[in-house]
């Protein structure tokens, strides 16, 4: 595997006194697509916001491509990596809008051609002019994950993308994925409560389970062969979430 873009040693979140993320050592790797499952307050989407750098972490380090990671660490450090959530919040104004966004806010301009080819890419060339509050939930979530694959950033955060979406938008937004992260070495860190998304996409999947990160393995390793009981139950669907 190649060399790591996150390095994280002993980083605990802390709320109001409550510990919900404990991490002794995770490494993600440049150009993998690891997905992060477990049950839901497991602390997936704090370490989301951690890997993002929206929070710092109360105690530990974390390294981002070989820097530590502080509140100091400068603008264009931090937009090497981009969030897409789960409920994306859009411009009120169309679709292309939405995808002259992020390049816009770096004072750069999307190519015309690039434009037209993101819009065919995600089924929206004739929904090009529409207002995004008009789209379905899943043509926004399409929307929402170009607008940040556009600005080319190393490393893409997702947290339950397509959660509550029908398989047809699952599965253009994972062909997405998989693609950007083929075609251009994109690093996904991939919030899921779909086991089978990870299975089908991932490279690695980690099991987060109250803060602390049960097990970290090869995709299929992790299903077929788990070596804990905790990934063994959730694999099964014995865990409630
Ligand atoms: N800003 C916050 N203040 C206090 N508690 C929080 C905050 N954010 C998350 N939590 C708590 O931390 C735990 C982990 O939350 P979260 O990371 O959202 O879990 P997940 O994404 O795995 O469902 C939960 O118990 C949640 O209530
Ligand atoms: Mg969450």
């Amino acid at each position: 595997m190649s060399e790591p873009i996150f390095e994280l040693e002993q980083v605990q979140q802390v709320y109001d006194g409550r510990t919900v993320l404990d991490i002794s050592q995770l490494t993600i790797h440049k150009g993998e697509i690891l997905a992060l499952v477990g049950p839901s307050g497991a602390g997936k989407s704090t370490l989301l916001r951690l890997l993002n750098f929206l929070e710092p972490a109360c105690k530990g380090t974390i390294r981002f491509d070989g820097q530590v990671a502080t509140p100091e660490l400068d603008l264009v450090q931090r937009r090497r990596v981009t969030t897409v959530f789960q409920r994306p919040l859009l411009l009120q104004r169309s679709v292309r809008a939405n995808l002259r966004y992020g390049l816009g806010l770096r004072g750069q301009k999307l190519a015309e051609a690039k434009e037209e080819e993101w819009l065919a890419r995600l089924g929206l060339a004739e929904l090009a002019d529409q207002a995004a509050p008009k789209l379905s939930a899943g043509e926004a979530q399409r929307v929402a994950l170009a607008r940040a694959v556009v600005t080319q950033p190393d490393v893409l955060l997702l947290d339950e993308p397509t959660a509550n979406l029908d398989p047809s938008n699952v599965g253009i937004i994972e062909s997405i994925i998989q693609e950007e992260n083929q075609c251009s070495g994109m690093t996904v860190v991939l919030v899921t409560h779909n086991i089978f998304q990870a299975r089908r996409i991932a490279h690695r999947t980690a099991l987060l389970w109250a803060g602390e990160l049960i097990e970290v393995a090869e995709t299929e390793q992790f299903f077929s062969a788990p070596g804990r009981e905790e990934t063994a139950a959730f694999v099964r669907g014995d865990t409630v979430y």
